[in-house]
């Protein structure tokens, strides 16, 4: 099937079959492969992109059901003079990276939670649920929740 995703603002025409998953979708045909493949049954999160604003998993979505919708993925993060995110600043800054396999999946997760609903930053019961939606093999949770608490602070939401 030939459709279209515009990702991070740009139009990629694509043919794919209609069982080909969001997140291959992303890596093959877009060549973004900065959205990462974990389990590839909705169980990790590593895979998480947004889907008109919405955090979803990439890998439990068909390429076909985002036909003309907006997607933004880790690519689209850092702003297009190059210069960090501010969740991506505050990750670095509070060392939350550790083998970073997970890293553009919290990422994605966080962006899509402060933009939606700026408050979870500082509600810590809310902040530690929607972190536990998502895998670090690594356990570095604590560093994760205080990068995601200092970009909201800087104003962490998508631009
Ligand atoms: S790869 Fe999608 S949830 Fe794990
Ligand atoms: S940084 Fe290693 S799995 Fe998250």
């Amino acid at each position: 099937m030939r459709i279209t995703l515009r990702v991070n603002g740009i139009d990629y025409e694509i043919e794919v079959p209609p069982r080909r998953t969001l997140a291959d979708a992303l890596r093959e045909e877009c060549g973004l492969t900065g959205t990462h493949l974990g389990c590839e049954h909705g169980a990790c999160g590593a895979c998480t992109v947004l889907v008109d604003g919405d955090a979803v998993r990439s890998c439990l979505m068909f390429a076909v059901q985002c036909d003309g919708r907006a997607v933004r993925t880790v690519e689209g993060l850092a702003a297009p003079d190059g210069s960090d995110h501010p969740l991506q600043a505050a990750f670095s800054a509070e060392h939350a990276l550790q083998c970073g396999f997970c890293t553009p999946g919290f990422l994605m997760l966080a962006a899509g939670a402060l933009e939606n609903d700026p408050g979870i930053a500082e509600d810590p019961e809310r902040l530690r649920e929607l972190l536990t939606s998502n895998l670090c093999r690594c356990t570095g949770y604590e560093a994760i929740r205080r990068a995601v608490v200092r970009a909201a602070r800087a104003g962490g939401a998508l631009p």
